[in-house]
């Protein structure tokens, strides 16, 4: 195998002197003997621009998708930029406040808030909710029949948005496809149970519907998938007069050799076009995660062993695993690798990358290329692990959750320290 492919790498990734990763003007070797490993290693700048291009697209209406990488760094990085955030549980949310965000900002999504997430989004004032389902327009009628206070706030009646699902199908793995029918989100417009969420929604007293949100999926590579959607949207909305329309996120951004995907801008371009096709006077927004995250950061691992087994494969090892990033078992995800210390190498041997889990299953990369002279205490990287990696992170056989740095300029900063053993018993009560 060839060396990994440049376009992988975070945008301000270079070659130092000795052949190996530097990142931000940081060596990753250096950072490495900072901060350990694992470690996920964040170009601050790429985030940045690409939190740019978002909003040079869509302006106030560009929203961040917090469920793909969040701390509160990542969420002051964000509005910084101008970009809204979208939280989907009262712990993003919490984060998001956490941080400074001001909640006019935030987009309030779920397909299962409680009363206690309703009712906090209301207190604080979320910019936006995004309702689901009939029994959270039972949850808002409920609470604004005995707590009438939560929606007479500063900012004014809450604004609500009802999610639709548009009947859509989008290309990708099933369990991140979410615009078909068969689906637990949103209500159907191909039933007619849509119209009906419309009709109810608008009678309210309390609150005011100013739009209609839809996402059709994840890691969607076929941009007309969102032409679809959009098209979609302006036939179900265009008749109702309303404000906005958000057409989610979901595009796909290459991981391995061989893939490739359109730019934010690209994105953007394509779904203003769309809209523009489908009559849609409406404000439309946008809810990027991974495009603006994913291919920002790399991971780095010790390699712990290296077991050849003649004629079946070999196993290297690294210290971490499903923990720091559960998408190769959860979705069979792709990933390349290769070693820290010389970037530019041929990958000449094939391996099968693993964590430190007690589970076979606890794959990180399934054929990943490395030098032949990979040894037990190189560092190995796998990059475009920053969606969907520490986000989806777990303590899975008490394993402490790696830290999280950005990069800059030559500058680090540790944004989320590496957890210690105190912190596995933090909850520990009994
Ligand atoms: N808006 C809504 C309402 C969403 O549900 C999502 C993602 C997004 C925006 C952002 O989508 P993105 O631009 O990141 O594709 N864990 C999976 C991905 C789950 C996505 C869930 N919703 C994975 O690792 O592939």
């Amino acid at each position: 195998m060839s060396p990994v492919p440049w376009s992988l790498l975070p945008d301000n990734a270079s070659v130092g002197g000795d052949g190996q990763l530097v990142i931000g003007g940081c060596d990753t070797l250096d950072l490495v003997a900072e901060f350990g490993t694992p470690v996920f290693v964040y170009d601050e700048d790429h985030l940045r621009s690409r939190c740019r291009e978002a909003v040079e697209a869509f302006g106030d209406h560009a929203v961040y998708a917090s469920k793909a990488f969040l701390c509160k760094a990542m969420a002051k990085l964000a509005a910084e930029e101008g970009l809204g955030i979208d939280v989907a549980t009262g712990g993003e949310l919490h984060v998001c406040l956490a941080a400074g965000v001001d909640p006019a900002r935030l987009t309030f999504h779920g397909n299962n808030k409680s009363v206690a997430e309703l009712r906090t989004g209301l207190s604080v004032g979320v910019g936006r909710l995004v309702v689901d389902s009939f029994d959270e327009l039972d949850r808002l009628d409920h609470l604004a029949a005995t707590e009438p206070e939560l929606f007479e706030g500063d900012g004014g009646r809450p604004q609500v948005l009802l999610r639709i699902t548009p009947g859509i199908k989008a290309e990708t793995h099933a369990y991140i496809a979410t615009g078909q029918d068969d689906s637990k989100f949103g209500f159907t417009v191909s039933t007619g149970v849509a119209h009906q969420a419309v009709e109810r929604a608008r009678a309210a007293d309390a609150y005011d519907l100013v739009g209609i949100h839809a996402h059709i999926g994840s890691q969607v590579f076929r941009v007309d998938s969102f032409a679809n959607a959009v098209a979609a949207l302006g036939a179900f909305a265009n008749p109702l007069g309303l404000d906005e329309l958000i057409v989610g996120g979901g595009l796909g951004v290459a991981y391995v050799e061989g893939e490739e995907a359109a730019t934010i801008t690209q994105w953007s371009r394509l779904i203003q076009k769309a809209a523009a096709e489908a009559g849609i006077t409406a404000t439309v927004g946008i809810e990027p995660g991974r495009s603006i995250a994913a291919a920002a950061a790399v991971t780095l691992y010790t390699v712990g062993t290296v077991k050849d087994l003649p004629g079946i494969r070999t196993y290297v090892a690294v210290d971490g695993g499903m923990s720091d990033n559960p998408r190769p078992v959860l979705y069979g995800s792709g990933y390349e690798t290769f070693l820290a210390r010389s970037v530019l190498a041929d990958r000449t041997e094939t391996v099968r990358v693993v964590g430190k889990h007690c589970e076979s299953g606890d794959l990180l990369v399934r054929e990943g290329g490395v030098p032949a002279d990979v040894a037990v205490g190189d560092i190995l990287a796998t990059p475009v692990t920053g969606a969907y990696g520490h986000s989806m992170g777990s303590n899975y056989n008490k394993i402490l959750r790696p830290p999280v740095v950005f990069v800059s300029n030559g500058d680090a900063r540790l944004v989320v320290r590496r957890e210690t053993p105190e912190d596995l018993l933090a909850t520990d009560v009994g």
